[in-house]
């Protein structure tokens, strides 16, 4: 194992493989270039370990492998998924009946030389329990001060670690243990554009795919129609594993007609949205819209998950009863206390918003955020909660085009939230193209493509009032309360503003 790759230590040579094997990603391009830049001016740099983090499917694991090409580096993957037991990464003693070194050394073994790239995938699904800690472990494997003496249980002797270069990733943060956090630097990836997801299929996904189904490029041609389709109705997701996967499953089919086909000379298949539709079979989604007419009581949110970034609706109803209030749809403790601090504040300006107060006490509120069975958590559906609330308490229509996200303050006011290029994105591929947004979360929006950005407006707030002012329409009759009314989607926005002041 003495054996040491010598390092590619050409930055442009590096920049071109970067290039070559991944689209677009301009920023974590260029993170990664520095990143190697100053590798190369101090070694072992403290606390730079890069830690990919995003949703499935955006390029994490690849970029890892790409990195370890574009310095010319053996590449090994240390999966941490589900590892609990800290002798997996440090190994058993000997004196244990089936004892093993520790997936670290394995590696080592594995890759052969003494300064692989080691990809230590996962890091977040990292377990911990009564076997000890693993996250202990990898913090001595991370430290540049104590790597070059790593010891692992079953061999007994030191073992330098300092040439690795390791790389970590995850799904998300907050389940990192802190002080492995603290050895990080994050790289956020958070998911492409429906134009991005074209250009990575076309340049990279298909011919990949054309080699592993054994089909000749030449003998296929994937219009861009035909991947649009595959993308909007056959995949939803952040990355692009899905629409590799379905691209993939296209072409096998051709393969399969290849191999049938008589005249082999003449072969070749043009994949249109038609021929999409004919190879994968019925629609799987529909095309992602949400609702086409302003209601009473339903208003659009946006919402943050693992998979990237999704509109999640709430819906606010008013029923005869004694002035109950239900929430339902599995909301989390943060959440329905938001909730309730969404209904304070909506009581709390009951006179200004035209809302007759005997409502509170003579009627129940309803709410709910579909899907039911999926749990949902966080403060940043306050305006949402509270704008359904107003919603269904004046029976004034929420636009059907318009989502927002931000948490709210008994006194109304509107605070900033997270993930906001991931919830834009996800607006955007909805369909939705007016956006609410706390004030201060207008840094982040730098980040957003402007592709994008240029079909959005994004209203910039500070209070619930000027929330109110951007998502209602006027008034509907006064005899409906017990179901939602339908309202002509088409109607101008009402001037809520003077009721209010
Ligand atoms: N920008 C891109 N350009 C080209 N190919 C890409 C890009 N992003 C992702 N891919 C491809 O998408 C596939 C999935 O990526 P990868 O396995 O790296 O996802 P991941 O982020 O590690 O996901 P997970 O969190 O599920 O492990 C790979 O085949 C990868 O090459
Ligand atoms: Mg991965």
């Amino acid at each position: 194992m003495e054996r040491s790759f010598d390092e590619v230590e050409d930055l442009d040579v590096a920049e071109r493989t970067l290039n070559e094997d991944h689209y677009g990603l301009e920023k974590i391009k260029e993170r990664i270039l520095e990143f190697l830049a100053v590798r190369q001016l101090v070694k072992n740099p403290k606390g730079t370990i890069l830690c990919f983090v995003g949703a499935p499917g955006v390029g994490k694991t690849s970029l890892g492998k790409s990195i370890a090409n574009a310095t010319g580096r053996k590449f090994v993957r240390l999966a941490l998924g589900g590892v609990h037991d800290e002798a997996e990464i440090r190994g058993h003693r000997r004196t244990y009946i089936g004892s093993m070194p520790g997936q670290i050394v394995q590696l080592m073994k594995r890759a052969g030389t003494v300064n692989p790239v080691i990809l230590l995938d996962e890091v977040d699904k990292l377990g911990r329990d009564y076997r000890g800690d693993p996250s202990a472990a990898l913090l001595e494997v991370l430290d540049p001060e104590q790597n070059s003496t790593f010891r692992d249980h079953y061999l007994d002797v030191d073992y330098d670690l300092s040439q690795v270069f390791f790389i970590a990733t995850a799904n998300v943060l907050h389940t990192i243990p802190p002080a492995l956090q603290d050895r990080l630097e994050i790289v956020s990836l958070s998911g492409y554009t429906e134009r991005e997801k074209v250009e990575i299929a076309k340049q990279h996904l298909i011919p990949k795919q054309c080699e592993n189904s054994g089909i000749d490029p030449n003998n296929v041609v994937f219009t861009d129609d035909g991947v649009l389709e595959t993308i909007r109705h056959y995949t939803r997701e952040a990355g692009v594993r899905n629409l590799e996967r379905e691209i993939g499953s296209c072409l096998r089919k051709i393969a399969r007609k290849f191999v049938a086909a008589s005249d082999k000379t003449d072969f070749r298949v043009v994949i249109n949205a038609e021929k999409v539709q004919e190879l994968l079979g019925t629609i799987r989604f529909r095309k992602q819209d949400t609702a086409r007419i302003s209601e009473i009581g339903l208003v659009n949110g946006l919402a943050w998950t693992e998979v990237g970034g999704d509109v999640l609706q709430v819906e606010a109803t008013l029923v005869k009863g004694k002035g109950e209030v239900t929430l339902t749809g599995k909301l989390g403790e943060v959440m329905q206390e938001s909730a309730k601090a969404a209904l304070t504040c909506v009581r709390s300006r009951a006179e200004e918003l035209g809302i007759d107060p005997a409502d509170f006490n003579e009627k129940n509120l309803h709410i709910h955020v579909p899907e039911g069975a999926i749990p949902k958590d966080g403060p940043s559906a306050g305006i949402t909660m509270a704008t359904a609330m107003v919603s269904a308490l004046t029976k004034k229509a929420a636009r059907h085009d318009v989502a927002m996200t931000g948490e709210i303050t008994l006194r109304g006011k509107v605070l900033p939230i997270g993930g906001v290029k991931e919830k834009m994105l996800a607006a955007h591929r909805f369909g939705l193209r007016t956006l609410i947004l706390s004030k201060e979360n207008e840094k982040d929006l730098v980040d957003i493509p402007d592709e994008v950005r240029d079909e959005l407006t994004i209203h910039l707030v500070d209070t619930i009032d000027e929330v109110l002012k951007y998502a209602l329409v006027y008034d509907v009759e006064e005899d409906v309360l017990e179901t939602p009314q339908i309202w002509n989607a088409d109607a101008p926005a009402a001037d809520v503003s003077t009721t209010i002041e």
